[in-house]
């Protein structure tokens, strides 16, 4: 008997395009565990595929990721890392004004490799309280540049003296004189500063501190050879960092609402603060409200535009066309997508309100890819398979649980029942709308003493490892779908895939089942 269909029939009818297969699904909303991409024919190796993704014109990411603006996830630290990574992070807006300005000039000013604020110590301590410091803060180093009050470089104390043995002298006593210590004038970092140190350490063999100093032998920052060997490798893998024209790293920050004494918006003191940041070198600016499809939203965002016709936009959130087509025609360039899928949120429990991230996600690539817009999936990512998921449809994900546990998230670390755990927490939790954020979710910062119904939740994350190491793991989920599917970069990535919807037991089996797991994978 013949067979009723073609194989290429068969592989269409059962795994189809995304317009096929959505509209198929209009009328259930689906996320990324109901769904599962087919594989196809493949000339592809996952570690030749590419991942740059412009965001808007202006703003091009190496990978397409972005750490969310939440106070547990992206001040400068992480900001910093995610870049250097080839992402992007967006800087809270619980903080004030002034905070978060130096907040962005840190990672505007990061220079690679050049620890711009190490740990000092002064002459006048005993070395038993730098043995103590050590300790206490576990740090992995021991040698210390000495200064004076005024800042002004004495010397090196050098690791080999910080010892219980030597408690009672004083780092004065002890120290490597200020003309015996290898220093590097700030001038003459040039524009390859990793490129300098490394040379001064290959013609200065046995020497692994390099201090930089400026011109009135003010201590600026230390080099170490280790971190210098480390960026040199780096340099030869494949992923770049996120820079700008003027090879500073790429930073964003979010927005807050401003609000005059009357609870009007304060759009002056906003545009003031925008340009504040533009200044410090800002490469995109994030207006994130949980309703972005609302007038006062919208407001924003043309005042923003008006005001820096070219600096680029991230609005939301949304979950509808109108919502993106709205945003796109008040001058976001990029719309972020997602209401209450996040690890955190309880959007949806609270308020009835909200659509799976997949369905979402269609409907709003749909308008944006008519309105010359990009789009961001924000919130509900857990693995790599859903960042793939994520990027069939959108330019790059939003992740916030997923960093939240690394040592480049603010806030200290736990221990509890001996294990480390981070805080993490929703910017619609009580604590964090008093702390600043109330405006996201439609309050004021003073409603949150008042009965009003939390949209988020705190919660702890398990310690992960650093940025690198998380950011390793996904790049390489993310690139083996890639390779799975024939995709050699994003926007092949968005044509070829093909999905169809997975029953409870195909869930099942797609985790580990049926075995004794003696290790969890990292996802
Ligand atoms: P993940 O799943 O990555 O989600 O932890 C991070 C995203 O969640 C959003 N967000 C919230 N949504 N209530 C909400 O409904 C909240 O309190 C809340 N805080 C953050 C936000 O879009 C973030 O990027």
């Amino acid at each position: 008997m013949a067979a009723p269909y073609s194989p290429a029939e068969l592989d269409h009818l059962f795994y189809q395009s995304a317009d096929a297969f959505f509209l198929k699904h209009h009328a259930v909303a689906l996320t990324y565990d109901d769904i599962t991409l087919a594989t196809r024919f493949s000339e592809v190796l996952p570690r030749d595929t590419q991942l740059q993704t412009t965001l808007a014109e202006g703003l091009d990411l190496q990978i397409p990721v972005l750490s969310a603006d939440m106070d547990t996830v992206t001040e400068s630290r992480m900001a910093i890392a995610m870049a250097l990574n080839g992402g992007l992070g967006l800087i809270h807006y619980n903080l004030t004004e002034k905070e978060q300005l130096s907040e962005v000039s840190r990672v505007k000013n990061h220079v690679h490799g050049l620890i711009q604020e190490p740990i000092k110590v002064n002459p006048e301590q005993e070395i038993g309280e730098i043995v103590e410091l050590v300790e206490r803060k576990r740090f992995a180093f021991s040698t210390f540049p000495v200064v004076d009050s005024g800042g002004r470089l004495l010397g090196l104390l050098p690791g080999h003296v910080v010892k219980p043995r030597y408690a009672k002298r004083k780092v004065g006593e002890a120290l490597t004189p200020r003309n015996q210590v290898f220093t590097l004038d700030v001038r003459e970092l040039g524009a390859d500063p990793i490129a300098r140190a490394d040379r001064f350490f290959t013609d200065h063999p046995g020497i692994h501190k390099l201090l930089v100093v400026d011109a009135q032998d003010q201590l600026r920052g230390l080099f170490t050879l280790s971190d210098i060997e480390r960026i040199t490798m780096e340099r030869a893998a494949q992923l770049k960092p996120a820079r700008d024209s003027q090879f500073r790293l790429l930073c964003g920050a979010a927005l807050a609402t401003f609000r005059k004494a009357d609870g009007s918006p304060d759009h002056e003191r906003m545009l003031n603060h925008v340009g504040a940041l533009v200044d410090r070198g800002m490469d995109t600016v994030a207006i994130s409200t949980a309703h972005g499809h609302s007038r006062g939203v919208g407001e924003t965002v043309r005042a923003v535009r008006d005001a820096f016709p070219r600096l680029p936009i991230i609005a939301g959130n949304v979950t509808s066309a109108a919502g993106v087509e709205y945003l796109a025609h008040c001058g976001a360039n990029s719309i972020k997508v997602g209401q209450g899928p996040g690890s955190i949120c309880t959007t949806r429990v609270v308020a009835g309100v909200g659509i799976p991230q997949m369905t979402a996600l269609y409907v709003a690539s749909r308008a944006a890819s008519d309105l010359g817009v990009t789009i961001l999936a924000d919130g509900g990512i857990t693995k790599s398979g859903d960042v793939v998921k994520a990027l069939t449809l959108g330019h790059g994900v939003i992740c916030g649980g997923l960093l939240a546990g690394c040592p480049e998230a603010p806030g200290q670390i736990m221990e509890i029942n001996g294990k480390l755990y981070k805080q993490y927490r929703g910017m619609g939790s009580l604590p964090a709308m008093k702390a600043g954020s109330a405006a996201r979710y439609g309050h004021s910062a003073s409603d949150s003493s008042r009965k009003v119904a939390a949209e988020g939740v705190e919660a702890l994350k398990e310690v992960s490892g650093s940025i690198d190491l998380v950011l390793n793991q996904l790049i390489g989920g993310i690139q083996a779908g890639m390779g799975y599917l024939g995709a050699p970069d994003l926007p092949s990535l968005r044509s070829k895939a093909r999905y169809i919807r997975v029953s409870p037991a195909g869930q099942r089996e797609a985790g580990p089942h049926d075995v004794v797991e003696i290790k969890a994978s990292t996802k």
